[in-house]
């Protein structure tokens, strides 16, 4: 069947100033509150123009990021109604481009209910990319575990953001393979319902709090996917020879992490390498790269979602609001494998994880262990 190649838009916005700085050069410089002002009345507009996406069976789409050009804290506490119209204008800037399916970037994706307003109203279809950056963060979470030389069987697993859309979906997908899996999140009461509704089907014992400092320290493998403006872990509650798959944007893990704790393996677990020759070009001044911040030729899950969608020709309202069904995680998993992504190597606080650093950090591991509490 010869069909006319799907294209998709997926929805930007910057995670902090120094986001800003890097779509809009100009603004470097300018202080925090004019940019924020300007942010405030800055329509959405293209950002990138994506093309050379091509499965290994020469199928190919092109796309655009569209800017719709608010802080996290901003998508959260600006009055819902405009948030909502800038996030569908950008998706109508998408349509107008040629896009025929949307994904929603980061906390264009969180605010609100999770994508299904959007979807309702958008002119095209629309996915939040959570399936597939759910099955990203669950392989990115057991590489880390098996190349820190942890038995998950024997461990205690820790899901931060656990009521979650991506948060909920992992408990689930990590709980059958661990010992024992703690769930965290604020809300006390939404916590206690998740965990009794799904405590049976788990596959390992359980327990949940609201104490993530509590919970961190008796884990050795933990997934963070929350809504955090700000972050949540910190070097002194991790235990010796962690492994933190990070899954959140903005980050929940500290950079003092970093700095204070070689013996903890950080990843951002949300990262894979596009088929083809992927070229991410600058809308408005053709020729010059969009800077992504991640190496060449590697995109979030979320956008591999939306692509994968588009080469796939799955032109449908994906992945929505909480409560996935992990199906949909199993099916995007073998779509995206289909089309030739892979997860991308490890890396964590803007820097790639070498098999020397892991070396090091096993031993750093050791070495903590042996120093009495
Ligand atoms: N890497 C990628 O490719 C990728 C793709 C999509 C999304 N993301 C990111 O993934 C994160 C989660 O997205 P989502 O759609 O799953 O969001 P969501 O459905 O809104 O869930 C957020 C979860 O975080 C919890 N939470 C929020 N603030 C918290 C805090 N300070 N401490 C502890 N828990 C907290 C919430 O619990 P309460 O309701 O109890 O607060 C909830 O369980 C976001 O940062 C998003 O930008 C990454």
């Amino acid at each position: 069947m010869n069909r006319h190649p799907a294209k998709f838009c997926f929805v930007i916005h910057p995670l902090s100033l120094e986001d800003v700085a890097r779509y809009e050069p100009g603004a470097a410089g300018k202080g925090a509150p004019i940019i924020r002002k300007i942010l405030e009345w800055m329509p959405s507009y293209a950002a990138a123009h994506i093309t050379g996406v091509r499965t290994p069976d020469g199928r190919e789409t092109e796309g655009w990021f569209v800017a719709a050009p608010l802080l996290p804290e901003q998508l959260l506490e600006l009055p819902r109604e405009d948030v909502y119209q800038r996030i569908l204008r950008a998706i109508e800037i998408g349509v107008e481009l040629g896009a025929n399916v949307a994904g929603l970037g980061a906390f264009t994706g969180v605010v609100g209910d999770g994508g299904v307003t959007i979807a309702e109203r958008a002119p095209i279809p629309v996915t939040t990319g959570n399936s597939l950056t759910i099955a990203a963060g669950i392989q990115s979470l057991f590489r880390g575990a098996a190349e820190m030389g942890i038995d998950p069987a024997e461990t205690t697993a820790v899901v931060v953001g656990a009521t979650g859309s991506i948060g909920s979906a992992c408990a689930r997908l990590i709980a059958p393979r661990v010992k024992h899996v703690i769930l965290v999140a604020r809300n006390l009461t939404r916590l206690a319902k998740f965990h009794d509704e799904v405590r049976h089907t788990l596959g390992c014992a359980s327990s949940y709090t609201t104490n993530i400092a509590e919970a961190v320290r008796h884990g050795r493998l933990i997934l963070t996917a929350t809504s955090s403006t700000h972050d949540v872990i910190e070097p002194e509650d991790l235990p010796a020879g962690a492994v933190v798959c990070e899954l959140s944007l903005p980050h929940d893990v500290s950079r003092r992490v970093a700095l204070e704790r070689p013996d903890v393996l950080v990843t951002e677990g949300g990262n894979m390498c596009v088929p083809g020759n992927p070229v991410f070009e600058r809308v408005r001044e053709p020729g010059t790269v969009f800077d992504l911040n991640l190496p060449p030729r590697t995109a979030l899950a979320c956008m591999s979602e939306t692509m994968v969608l588009a080469l796939e020709h799955r032109l449908e309202n994906y992945t929505l609001g909480r409560g996935i069904d992990l199906q949909k995680v199993i099916d995007i998993e073998a779509m995206a494998t289909r089309c030739g992504f892979t997860l991308a190597d490890m890396r964590a606080f803007d820097t790639a994880i070498t098999p020397e650093k892991i070396a090091a950090t096993r031993e750093a591991a050791e070495r903590r262990r042996q120093i009495p509490a």
